[in-house]
C-alpha cells in the first residue's frame, strides 16, 4: 500500500521536522500575528534581520529563508490573497501561493514540507475552497516531482483539521 505522500496534520507548525514549512506572511515579510507571529518567535530575532534584506514579497509569491531556531531547515514565506468575496481574483492567487512554495521547495531539494492554511485566518478566505485549492495543487505537484516525499497540510484547530481531510478524501474518490 503506497505510504500517503499528502495528509492532513492538527498542531502547531513550528515544531514540525521537516524540511520546509510554510509561513502565510504579508507583503512586508516583517511579521505579525497568526502564525507569522508564531514562526518568527519561534525562529528568533534573525528571520526578521534575514526578512528585511527580502524587502517584501508580492500577493501570491513566494521567498525562502533558513529555519533559524525552527526545527525545519527552511521557512518559505508566502502572501496569500486577503478575501474581497472572490471579486479580485484570490482563489487564482491562492492557488499561486502553493505553485510559487512548492517550485521553491523543489529547486531547494525540499523532500518535506508543511503549509498552514494560508489566508484561512485573519485574511478570511473560506476554509472549504482554499482547502480545495491546497489539495488540487499539491497533488499536482506530487504527480510531477517525485523527489517531494511528503506534503503537510496543517490545521491549526479540529474545524480546519475536518474541512482538509474531507477535501482530501473527497479529491481521491475523484482520481
Ligand atoms: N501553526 C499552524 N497553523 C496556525 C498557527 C500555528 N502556530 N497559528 C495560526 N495558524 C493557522 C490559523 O488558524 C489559520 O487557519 O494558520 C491559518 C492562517 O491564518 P493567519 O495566520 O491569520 O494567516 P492569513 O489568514 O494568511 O493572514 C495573514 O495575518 O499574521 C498576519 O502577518 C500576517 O498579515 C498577515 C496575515
Amino acid at each position: 500500500m503506497q505510504v500517503a505522500r499528502l495528509s492532513v496534520w492538527q498542531g502547531d507548525i513550528t515544531t514540525l521536522s521537516v524540511d520546509a514549512i510554510v509561513n502565510a506572511a504579508n507583503e512586508s515579510l516583517l511579521g505579525g500575528g497568526g502564525v507569522d507571529g508564531a514562526i518568527h518567535r519561534a525562529a528568533g530575532p534573525e528571520l526578521l534581520a534575514c526578512c528585511r534584506d527580502l524587502n517584501g514579497c508580492p500577493t501570491g509569491e513566494a521567498r525562502i529563508t533558513p529555519g533559524f531556531r525552527l526545527p525545519s531547515r527552511w521557512i518559505i514565506h508566502t502572501v496569500g490573497p486577503v478575501w474581497h468575496g472572490a471579486l479580485r481574483n484570490e482563489s487564482a492567487l491562492l492557488a499561486a501561493c502553493y505553485r510559487a512554495c512548492l517550485a521553491l521547495a523543489i529547486q531547494n531539494n525540499v523532500r518535506s514540507i508543511a503549509f498552514p492554511a494560508i489566508s484561512c485566518g485573519v485574511y478570511g478566505f473560506p476554509a472549504e475552497s482554499a482547502a480545495r485549492i491546497a489539495v488540487a495543487e499539491c497533488k499536482a505537484a506530487l504527480a510531477l516531482h517525485a523527489g517531494l516525499e511528503k506534503i503537510l497540510l496543517v490545521a491549526f484547530d479540529a474545524k480546519m483539521a475536518a474541512i482538509l481531510t474531507a477535501t482530501l478524501f473527497a479529491f481521491d474518490d475523484t482520481v
